[in-house]
């Protein structure tokens, strides 16, 4: 009964207060489920309100599974340019090709199909059985996590655990309002228990919520394993252009155009002059002014005038900004 109440009151508050979203639109069921797979990709490791523009852009310009599955890499790469973590739309890209292939066109319905595909790990998959196709599923992300740890006041080391998360979802019920329950409770952990200053006064669980209870909203920081390494950086410049290599050597922005660079393994007295935050690792960069020798294959000049023009990684875009004006 309680779960029912509590239920309620987070559908009650979000039916009021939810954002206005491109991809929570009303529209045709099979729009509904491309939609929700597009913007579940897009959202995996990026906010909501970065997310926007570029769904928008993206199904302006692929409308559809099918366009998806058959559309030049080039132009889907320049779609994605600046949201990082490439590997999600070659992905996407894949994961519509086999729909169409092995799927008769239509996204699966089942949680292990979806899992199957390229992409989708068990959290994708629930939101997007939750959200497309309105199944009992509460996906964990990292607002629904600090909604939980909150109201059941889970602090240590143990109760934060993912594995003990899945478990004492439990306590958030489930609704036949399956689709919107899970961007709901998504909503509450956004807009009101926000990670610094929850808005506990406009809460709607406040009342029974063991944080506000014990006025201590403090969440356990989860150590980030990222490791620091450690990077050489080769600049070649002829007439004002710099020389980019594609990059078929480190796991990280695979494929995508990068400056020349090499990882030195634990390197004595070095002294970086930029830095950069990659997924799961601390970049630590030296810049290297060289000369050309001879040619490099696969590289390419860009002119620094005309980023715009190019499709490159922010991680390039950064140090073109950076050599332009601070060295
Ligand atoms: N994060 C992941 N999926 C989301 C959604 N559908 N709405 C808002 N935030 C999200």
């Amino acid at each position: 009964m309680k779960d029912l109440i509590i239920t309620n009151k987070i559908l009650n508050w979000y039916d009021i207060n939810k954002r206005s979203l491109p991809w929570r639109k009303k529209t045709s069921l099979k729009k509904k489920q491309y939609y929700t797979l597009v913007s579940e990709f897009m959202l995996q490791q990026t906010q909501v309100t970065t997310v926007i523009p570029y769904f928008d852009r993206f199904i302006k310009d692929i409308p559809d599974l099918e366009t998806l599955a058959s559309f030049e890499n080039r132009k889907l790469l320049k779609l994605w340019e600046g949201l990082g973590y490439y590997t999600r739309v070659r992905n996407l890209k894949k994961a519509a090709q086999i729909i169409i292939k092995d799927f008769n066109k239509k996204l699966p319905d089942n949680f292990l199909d979806l899992k199957s595909l390229p992409g989708i790990g068990d959290y994708t998959a629930s939101a997007i059985s939750a959200i497309a196709f309105n199944k009992p599923f509460i996906p964990l992300d990292g607002n629904v996590e600090r909604v939980l740890k909150r109201y059941l006041y889970l602090k240590n080391k143990n109760q934060i655990k993912k594995e003990n998360l899945i478990k004492c979802k439990k306590v958030f019920g489930t609704s036949r309002r399956s689709n919107d329950y899970a961007q709901a409770l998504m909503e509450l952990g956004a807009l009101i228990c926000k990670p610094n200053n929850p808005d506990c006064k406009i809460c709607p669980i406040s009342k029974n919520c063991k944080s506000f209870i014990k006025k201590d909203f403090i969440l356990t920081k989860v150590k980030k394993n990222n490791k620091n390494k450690y990077f050489l950086l080769k600049v070649y410049k002829k007439n004002n252009k710099y020389l980019l290599i594609k990059n078929d050597k480190f796991n990280f922005l695979k494929n995508l155009n990068i400056f020349p660079m090499q990882e030195l393994d634990s390197p004595k007295n070095f002294n970086h002059n930029f830095n950069f935050k990659m997924s799961n690792m601390n970049m630590n960069i030296k810049i290297e002014n060289n000369k050309m020798i001879k040619p490099i294959p696969f590289s390419y000049w860009i002119d620094p005038k005309k980023l715009k023009k190019y499709t490159l990684p922010t991680f390039t875009k950064k140090i073109v900004s950076y050599l332009e004006n601070y060295l």
